[in-house]
């Protein structure tokens, strides 16, 4: 999406913000001079032994000048950052180009079949606040960047899965989601959704789609 959208022309320079491992980086890299900043030092270390250029640096202080690189990035980043406006003002400022948001869930807006699936949804969401995530960070991302003073473009990213596909990612699924609710709920309840999970999944129905959404953002 960014390839095709934001990307004019090889060799423009971009930051990746909350970088992590630096796996979007090495994505990128056959097109963009990208440098990655995180707050984390260990996932700076990583980035930086993969022979990719990172710096520690906080979103919402980023350690660049304004106007230093084309394009800002960041992916699965906002979730985590305490004042998601003042991090995309700070993206803005170091930006001269674009402002990219790739991929930020909405946990509010999250499509589960069977119901007694759904019924987790609102304990995964305290769970998430607990860790002081933001689980509705995907639907604040474009009015954020507009207040910024960008000019937005924004969607939502679709799912495409196979019954196939969920057999074999189902285990890993319930066990992330079981360890986010367990102590939650009561044990009958969570009883009940695992047994209706695994009808959902012998029948192939079992339907897990959690928004993501991006936002695009060009300045004036
Ligand atoms: C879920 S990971 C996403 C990593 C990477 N962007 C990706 O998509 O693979 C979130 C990253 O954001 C970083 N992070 C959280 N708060 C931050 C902040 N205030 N400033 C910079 N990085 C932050 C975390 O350390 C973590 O590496």
């Amino acid at each position: 999406m960014m390839r095709t959208r934001v990307i004019e022309r090889k060799g423009m320079t971009a930051l990746d913000v909350g970088c992590g491992p630096g796996l979007v980086m090495e994505l990128f890299s056959p097109w963009l001079e990208v440098t990655g900043t995180d707050i984390d030092p260990h996932m700076v270390k990583r980035t930086s032994e993969k022979g990719m250029r990172a710096v520690v640096g906080d979103a919402m202080h980023l350690p660049f000048k304004d106007k230093s690189f084309d394009i800002v990035y960041c992916s699965f980043t906002l979730l985590w950052v305490e004042d998601p406006k003042r991090a995309i003002e700070e993206m803005a400022r170091v930006a001269r180009s674009s402002v990219v948001c790739l991929a930020e869930p909405d946990y509010g807006g999250r499509v589960c079949h069977p119901k007694e699936v759904a019924d987790l949804d609102g304990p995964l969401i305290e769970s998430l606040r607990e860790e002081r995530a933001d689980p509705l960070v995907g639907r604040k991302i474009a009015p954020l960047m507009e207040e910024a003073g960008l000019v937005v473009e924004s969607g939502v990213h679709s799912g495409v899965w196979s019954p196939n596909q969920m057999k074999k990612e189902a285990e890993a699924e319930w066990l992330s989601l079981f360890r986010a609710v367990q102590g939650r709920v009561d044990d009958f309840v969570l009883e009940k959704a695992r047994t209706a999970w695994n009808q959902a999944v012998a029948d192939g129905t079992l339907c897990l789609f959690n928004p993501v959404l991006y936002a695009i953002g060009h300045k004036r």
